[in-house]
């Protein structure tokens, strides 16, 4: 998994919902994941690297089968994981699924234990899955120390490619020494850290605060998942946050109602070329506005400017050389206007204003770079 993964995922915004009967169109069934995957192929989501429609807990039966295998809820999903898997393969799209290590899913479902990894991977490849994500609940840290990596060799043995999302060290505190980094690096694509993400900026900021505050720990240059983006005033803030991270871009929107997607697919164009790099943040904390800064390729980068102020806009004086940029002459194109400000040397003081909650988005780049430079589908101004 070269680019951290993007998409759809069920939780954050429909979480446990099995009342197919008094809600049918909000409830954990095939339709939902059906309905979903139509907007990401027909609203233009796919073509921006949109392409996974992720099942979370709660789609499967309270019992395995006879033969011990996992099987779909047979009410909600009555054309069962493969077929759906077939619809959304036919659209170009890919499915996750979700499991959990331990002897019950959060929501109650039958988990993975360790005498059930094989068997559930095999079960996943032969539906045509292309992604796992593998929480954590109803297991003990010797079980997740066995668990984790085994899923990945068994996953690896169904000899499909298969996304291996890991919630181990969300289990385990996030830190060292409980969580080892370098052998997640090794058996998953990608992990979750710390808690669910919840519909508030006060989430968001606590997310943002926890990684940001132990960005040396967590593992550079792989995907570290702070959860996904969630749709609200201060989204353009958090994707903003979200890019300059790096980090996976599923969201868990309720595709059918959200009427200006234009912030969402603005940002599928940086992620692939921002995640190839490893991870650096310069923080500058002043008057409670914070510089984040990226090095990208082509000796570019990305500068946010975050307000965590609540009162007013704030008119912020700065200039490169103050945010350690070298001498130089630079172009800065500013993502959320698209104007691109040139004539500006490393010691050019300028003033960027930035709202409550809010960010300015800069993509720096040396003013000899050619002007009509293409990364990643993106030309430059
Ligand atoms: C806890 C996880 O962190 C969530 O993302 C979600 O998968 C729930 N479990 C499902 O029960």
């Amino acid at each position: 998994m070269r680019t951290p993964p993007m998409g759809w995922m069920s939780w954050e915004r429909f979480h446990c919902n099995i009342d197919c009967e008094n809600d049918p169109k909000n409830c954990i069934s095939e339709n939902l994941f059906r309905g979903m995957a139509d907007r990401l192929a027909e609203d233009g989501w796919k073509e921006m690297g949109y392409d996974h429609v992720m099942i979370d807990d709660c789609w499967s039966s309270m019992l395995r089968d006879k033969d011990g295998r996992l099987q779909p809820d047979p009410q909600r999903f009555p054309g069962g994981i493969a077929k759906l898997a077939r619809y959304l393969h036919n659209r170009g799209l890919k499915l996750g699924i979700y499991g959990d290590l331990g002897t019950h899913t959060c929501g109650g479902y039958p988990g993975t234990t360790l005498d059930k990894i094989e068997t559930d991977a095999q079960m996943f490849a032969s539906w045509g899955v292309d992604f796992l994500k593998l929480d954590g609940c109803y297991s003990n840290e010797e079980e997740q120390q066995k668990g984790y990596p085994l899923m990945s060799k068994a996953l690896n043995a169904t000899g499909r490619p298969i996304g291996y999302s890991c919630s181990w060290p969300a289990y385990r505190g996030g830190l060292l020494p409980s969580v080892n980094y370098t052998l997640l690096g090794e058996i998953c694509n990608l992990w979750r850290n710390y808690d669910d993400i919840q519909d508030s900026w006060d989430s968001v900021q606590e997310i943002t605060d926890w990684f940001f505050d132990n960005q040396e720990i967590l593992q550079p240059g792989r995907w570290n998942d702070p959860d996904m983006p969630v749709y609200m005033d201060q989204s353009r803030s958090q994707m903003a946050l979200w890019a300059i991270m790096a980090a996976p871009l599923i969201m868990s929107n309720n595709l059918r109602t959200l009427s200006n997607h234009g912030l969402y697919t603005k940002f599928t164009v940086y992620s692939p070329f921002l995640c190839l790099y490893v991870t650096l943040f310069f923080l500058q904390k002043r008057s409670h506005i914070e510089v984040y800064w990226r090095p990208l390729s082509q000796s570019a980068s990305a500068l946010v400017f975050l307000s965590r102020r609540q009162d007013m806009p704030y008119h912020y004086h700065t200039s490169l050389a103050k945010l350690n940029y070298t001498a130089g002459s630079y172009k800065a194109y500013d993502v959320f206007t698209g104007k691109t400000l040139s004539g500006l040397s490393a010691t050019t003081e300028f003033t960027v204003s930035i709202d409550p909650s809010g960010v300015v988005m800069w993509y720096v780049y040396p003013r000899i770079q050619r002007s009509t430079t293409t990364i990643s589908g993106f030309t430059l101004p």
